[in-house]
């Protein structure tokens, strides 16, 4: 079925899930420090279907699904598509999940999760696990397509243990999903080994033999632009997935290079802060924004102590004092 997938210019760029890291706020971070255009596809961090069907556990659930509307606005302006990634192991899970997504009105897709290699969620039969269980992954792609009308595709890894990719690509391909995104490393080596394209490559064959109309995506270690534009040439993709990339270069996704000045470095970091803030109250786990510090602050005098500062910090007002006396500083 034709969906936004087939609709994008070539090759699709999107920036993955990342939990703890892919929120609105971080998400409208990346969107006001990329050149129109040049980002197609933005994920949300991946949301448990148990959690969405859990009555109680639903509010804490249902934060990883908010999109302000500042954000929603700038998607709009730029024809970002937004996909809400689920995840779980029952298919009547799925189901009812995908209803309650796509009642939210907010996303362009939805994502089935079939990479994450965490332990606890693997143990439960989700995710990566359910490579080892292509009867059950069938029954959940076909099960979310049933029950949404927005396009649904998988997000996966080359094989559990080892790399079983032909097989896989062509059980995933038999229950009809819209897209594939395929990481190229197994769930066993999580991601301590270089992705290896050459699967991504095997593939597209697969795809091109079985399903051309299915859009694939390749995702690991892409550090660039260019990067991801040649491993696509390379091995035929239609397209391609940054996740830690995005951690080294948050300006990556324009058509040349950018070197941020350090007033830009300065400007992202407080803009970021006080969104995640705004978004999620003065209460929530300060130490998560905190990680972000360091990919804004580097590159300019004075970098490396303004970091060191900010790791003290536990709020808002304790960020903006100290960017403040830094600006100072360099003033003097
Ligand atoms: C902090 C972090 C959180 C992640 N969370 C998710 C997630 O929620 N869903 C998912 O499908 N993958 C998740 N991943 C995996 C990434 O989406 C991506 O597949 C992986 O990092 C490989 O791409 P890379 O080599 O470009 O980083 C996460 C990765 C990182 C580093």
């Amino acid at each position: 079925m034709i969906s936004f997938w087939n609709t994008l210019p070539r090759p699709i760029v999107s920036l993955a899930p990342m939990e703890d890291v892919t929120d609105t706020s971080f998400r409208e971070q990346v969107i006001r420090m990329s050149a129109p255009g040049t980002l197609h596809v933005m994920y949300t961090e991946f949301t448990s279907t148990d959690g969405l069907c859990h009555e109680r556990g639903f509010d804490k659930v249902a934060e990883r699904l908010v999109v302000n509307s500042s954000e929603r606005e700038l998607l709009q302006q730029q024809g970002i598509r937004l996909v809400a990634q689920i995840w779980g192991s029952q298919p009547e899970r799925f189901a009812r999940a995908a209803e309650m997504v796509s009642q939210t009105g907010r996303f362009d897709g939805i994502d089935i999760n079939m990479g994450c290699p965490v332990k606890k969620v693997v143990k439960g039969g989700s995710c990566s696990a359910l490579i080892l269980d292509p009867t059950r992954a069938q029954d959940i792609i076909r099960a979310t397509r049933e029950s949404t009308p927005l396009p649904v595709s998988v997000k996966t890894r080359v094989g559990f243990h080892q790399p079983v990719t032909e097989r896989w690509i062509r059980q995933l391909l038999e229950a009809g999903p819209s897209a594939i995104i395929l990481h190229a490393r197994t769930s066993k080596e999580q991601s301590l080994v270089a992705a290896d394209w050459s699967h991504v490559a095997l593939a597209v064959k697969v795809r091109d033999a079985l399903a051309p109309d299915v859009p694939l995506l390749g995702n690991g270690d892409v550090s660039s632009m260019a990067d991801g534009r040649a491993r696509c040439r390379e091995t035929g993709a239609d397209g391609f997935m940054v996740g830690r990339g995005i951690f080294h270069d948050p300006w990556m996704f324009r058509d040349s290079p950018y070197e941020p000045s350090r007033e830009d470095r300065l400007h992202a970091l407080l803009s970021h802060a006080r969104r995640y803030t705004q978004t999620w109250g003065p209460d929530r786990n300060f130490q998560v924004l905190k990680r972000f510090f360091k990919i804004y602050l580097h590159g300019f005098p004075g970098a490396a102590a303004l970091r060191a500062t900010l790791m003290e910090t536990n709020s808002l007002k304790e960020v903006e004092d100290a960017v403040g006396q830094s600006i100072n500083r360099m003033l003097d």
